[in-house]
């Protein structure tokens, strides 16, 4: 009697143990990478990526002087703004949600169906734009151009080039590259603080890379894949990458967003049609609305009420404190 309950404990210790190495195995691939990547063609300088930050809170980079990258991407919502369908030159909401600009260093392609392949690229849209920024890039040249201030830090910033196209996107992909999230209690349990998070949080993770499958397509520390999805959202009318492939398995599909910072990021999806992350783990665990083009990888969950509260524990983990972001003082 008593030598089969010491096998059963020892038993027990092993799974445990296992469990444990699972786990430490899982945070391993989750790990912050220690250095920003830029690309060869866009090295970085802190005075291109001051220059930066100096155009994505200028309002002259819009028509009507009224606009900013910051007004749809907002620091203090997690790099967007808490509205379905974002506002801009023509009063009128846009087609697509505002996703957040943290962590674009590691993302690539650009906008939800991917359309834009670098970050430089990317910049040109909002700023030209009728129903954002709506300033033809010319005008910004020239505009620009009038500013002693920005003559002074273009120069400084690119050495004999001028205040052009190029110029203007690299400094702008630059200050956009330097938006990190901050470490969060997740990234301090990966690294061994065992009380940075709580168990049920712990247990969220397991589903998350478990039962709940979320890690096939929300990979690695800024929890993306960077490939595009259809998850089966009631959207029927936007048809997301297929418009650029024209290929079948591209209808509805999305691109994978990052989920760091996600508690600040409401409402949810290309459409903004979540509202909470309650309504997110809902739509996951029915699996989605069938349609040819629904991903193979989406069927529903069955997950229990405290499996569901887990999983919300754990994405709220992917927050860290606030970043301190100073305005610019904008050139005269
Ligand atoms: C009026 C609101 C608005 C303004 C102003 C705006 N954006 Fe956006 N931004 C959006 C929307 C909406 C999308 C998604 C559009 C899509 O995917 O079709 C987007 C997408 C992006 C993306 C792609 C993110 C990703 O994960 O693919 C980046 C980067 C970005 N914007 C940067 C900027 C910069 C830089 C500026 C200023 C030059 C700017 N935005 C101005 C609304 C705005
Ligand atoms: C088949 C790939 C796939 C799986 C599996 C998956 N996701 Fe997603 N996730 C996506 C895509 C793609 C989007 C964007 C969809 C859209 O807007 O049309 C998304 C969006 C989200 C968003 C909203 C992000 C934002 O910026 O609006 C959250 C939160 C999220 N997923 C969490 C989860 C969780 C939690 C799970 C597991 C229960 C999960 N995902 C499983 C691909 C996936």
């Amino acid at each position: 009697m008593k030598f089969t309950l010491i096998i059963k404990l020892f038993f027990m210790l092993m799974i445990s143990l296992k469990v444990q190495a699972n786990q430490n195995v899982l945070k391993s691939q989750y790990k912050r990478p220690d250095s920003i990547p830029f690309p060869s063609n866009n090295q970085y300088s802190s005075t291109k990526a001051m220059l930066g930050k100096m155009l994505f809170f200028d309002p002259r980079l819009s028509k009507d002087q009224n606009l900013n990258c910051s007004s749809c991407h907002n620091p203090s919502f997690g790099w967007e703004v808490p509205l379905a369908k974002a506002v801009g030159a023509q009063a009128q909401p846009l087609p697509r949600h505002a996703p957040t600009v943290l962590n674009m260093a590691w993302v690539a392609p650009f906008f939800w169906d991917g359309r834009a392949p670098t970050l430089e690229d990317q910049a040109l849209g909002p700023i030209e734009s009728e129903v954002e920024m709506n300033l033809p890039i010319d005008e910004a040249i020239q505009r620009l151009n009038k500013i002693p201030g920005y003559q002074y830090w273009f120069a400084k910033a690119f050495p004999a080039e001028s205040i052009n196209q190029e110029t203007i996107l690299k400094a702008i992909a630059t200050y956009e590259r330097t938006i990190v999230s901050t470490q969060a209690p997740f990234d301090l349990w990966v690294n061994g603080d065992e009380n940075a998070i709580s168990d049920s949080a712990k247990n969220g993770f397991d589903l998350f890379n478990g039962k709940a499958r979320c890690s096939t397509c929300h990979t690695a520390w800024n929890f993306t894949d960077n490939e595009f999805h259809d998850i089966g959202l009631l959207d029927d009318k936007d048809l997301g990458r297929y418009a650029l492939t024209n290929q079948a398995v591209n209808k509805h599909a999305f691109k994978t967003p990052g989920l760091r910072n996600i508690s600040q990021r409401a409402p949810y999806m290309h459409d903004g049609s979540l509202a909470s992350l309650e309504s997110v783990i809902t739509h996951y665990n029915s699996g989605g609305l069938p349609r040819t083009s629904l991903s193979p990888l989406m069927s529903p969950l069955s997950l229990s009420t405290k499996e569901k509260t887990d999983l919300i524990e754990f994405l709220n983990t992917l927050t860290g404190p606030a970043m301190v972001v100073s305005l610019p003082v904008l050139p005269q």
